[in-house]
């Protein structure tokens, strides 16, 4: 089964074709970062522009790529929430008319859950397992028992991790997007050059959620309040940002693994391709845990884990009506209650 997939949630216009679920036939990235570039961040309105502009010549070279033709195409997959909403209305309409014109089924996604499918599309790992998901928008830690259910242990309660690395990025004129050009600083910077403040939640309420926003004002507002009395050099702020980011997120990955028993764990979204993410989980290897990521171009926003996801539920006979609708909104996830 070809199922073509699309995603237009946010500046990527992307579009797929995966075949059996598993077997990526094409996988087209049309990024809009250099076009956002000179506002430091994504704008809405131009996002939903350009993927109107690109949206039919993407799907078309997704298919070429596929060596495939549209009448091949057995299902299509489409984000339908949450992101910018004005942008997700390109591809779900994009969507509908095309499964319309070639009267194939279509479903559906939630991008939140797509991201945590991917790695499964290339390296296939055994339910349940410990999901991580880091992106711009989100920051969730879950218990997921199948594609299709997901337990919400713990998430940020302000900023997502990509976003406390874009505004830090940003502040200090690093560059856009702001999680890579700290990445690459901080391999040549002194992460302890400065010792910022972790998470300041309640560990008795909140075990498995995190918070950003303190961290992330100290590395703008109270640099020399943290400092060691090294350089303030973007790489050393950048290195010593990074330690702290990543390792308030292992602290409650650590506690999680512990606390449900899981020994898979699997990660996703734009910050999984972050190089110290990659090797703190890759640790766990060592104490006899499963750990998988997707490959780096299926870290950030892809219409292949669209097409992946899809083909899950397309097989098992769901699929949406052509009054699917674009939501902005996070859909709701069972969140375990903290017995106290
Ligand atoms: O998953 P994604 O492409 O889009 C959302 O769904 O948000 O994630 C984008 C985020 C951005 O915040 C970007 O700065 C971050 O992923 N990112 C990184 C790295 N690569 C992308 N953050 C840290 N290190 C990286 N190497
Ligand atoms: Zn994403």
């Amino acid at each position: 089964m070809n199922v073509l997939g699309i995603e237009t949630s946010c500046d990527e216009c992307s579009a797929a074709v995966v075949k059996d679920g598993s077997e990526i036939l094409s996988n087209v990235i049309a990024t809009q970062i250099e076009l956002h570039r000179p506002f430091d961040g994504v704008v809405p309105e131009l996002a939903s522009r350009l993927h109107t502009e690109w949206i039919s010549q993407v799907v078309n070279a997704a298919i070429l790529q596929a060596n495939i033709s549209k009448k091949d195409i057995d299902a299509i997959a489409v984000t339908c929430k949450p992101g910018l909403l004005g942008s997700l209305l390109v591809g779900v309409n994009f969507a509908k008319g095309l499964a319309q014109t070639l009267d194939v089924p279509f479903v559906g996604i939630d991008h939140i859950r797509a991201h945590l499918y991917a790695p499964q599309i290339e390296h296939p790992l055994k339910y349940p397992y410990l999901g991580v998901l880091l992106s711009g928008g989100h920051t969730v830690i879950c218990r997921v028992d199948s594609y299709d259910s997901i337990e919400v242990l713990g998430t940020t309660v302000d900023d997502a991790i990509g976003e406390a690395f874009d505004k830090v990025a940003k502040h200090y004129g690093l560059g856009y997007p702001g999680g890579v050009m700290i990445d690459r600083l901080a391999q040549k910077g002194d992460d302890l050059a400065f010792r910022f403040p972790g998470s300041n939640l309640k560990e008795t309420y909140h075990p498995y959620d995190i918070s950003y926003s303190g961290l992330k004002t100290a590395v703008i507002n109270q640099l020399e309040l943290f400092s060691t009395g090294k350089e303030a050099s973007a790489e050393n702020i950048a290195a010593s940002f990074q330690r702290v980011a990543v390792g308030m997120l292992m602290k409650r990955v650590d506690r999680a693994l512990t606390d449900t028993g899981l020994k898979r764990i699997s990660a996703g979204g734009g910050v999984a391709a972050n190089s110290l993410v990659r090797s703190s989980l890759k640790a766990y290897e060592d104490k006899g845990f499963e750990v998988s990521f997707p490959s780096l171009k299926l870290c950030t926003d892809n219409g292949a884990m669209v097409a992946g996801l899809g083909y899950r539920y397309i097989s098992d006979g769901i699929t949406s009506s052509c009054n699917l609708d674009a939501s902005s909104r996070v859909a709701a996830f069972k969140k375990t209650v903290v017995e106290l």
